[in-house]
């Protein structure tokens, strides 16, 4: 291996968790493990996707931010029992990687964020868009990350 690469098979700490290298998958909205716009779930496809870059030597791995209200359905990310009994299962092979996981958790999404056809025509009907803003009072609109 080239001596400038080296430094990324090193081991690095974040308070006491040690990360056995620095290679990291940043968080990218739809690599999520509980669903992204849509109705929170264990997310099988976002899981594998997940196991494979674990699998495949990266040391941290980041799945998609990942909203503590669906801003789309309304739910509250704590109340889906099922999803983290499916959690429970899964992380063990996770944790034989090596790799370590942190969710990001988000209140919202940020200017940049962008607006897909559903968002644009939850916002361009009325009935729908007071609906949608009935799920979403009380959540801050502002992205946590
Ligand atoms: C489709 C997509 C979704 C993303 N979603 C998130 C996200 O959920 N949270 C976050 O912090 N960054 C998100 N990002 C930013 C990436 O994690 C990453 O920081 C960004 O692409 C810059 O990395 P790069 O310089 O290696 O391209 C997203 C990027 C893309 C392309």
């Amino acid at each position: 291996m080239e001596q400038r690469l080296e430094s990324l098979f090193t081991p690095w700490k974040i308070g006491s968790c040690e990360i056995k290298n620095r290679i990291v998958l940043t968080s990218m909205g739809g690599t999520d493990l509980f669903g992204w716009m849509e109705k929170h779930h264990f997310d099988k496809a976002g899981a594998h996707f997940i196991m494979e870059v674990a699998k495949n030597n990266a040391g941290l791995v980041l799945p998609g931010c990942q909203p503590v209200y669906n801003p789309m359905f309304g739910q509250w990310l704590y109340k889906n029992e099922k999803m983290y009994q499916d959690l429970k299962k899964w992380l063990p092979e996770f944790h034989k990687t090596g790799a370590k996981l942190f969710i990001q958790l988000t209140a919202g999404f940020g200017r940049s964020f962008t607006i897909s056809g559903m968002m644009e025509t939850l916002y361009s009907n009325k009935a729908l868009r007071v609906r949608s803003m009935r799920c979403t009072r009380g959540i801050c609109w502002t992205s946590l990350h």
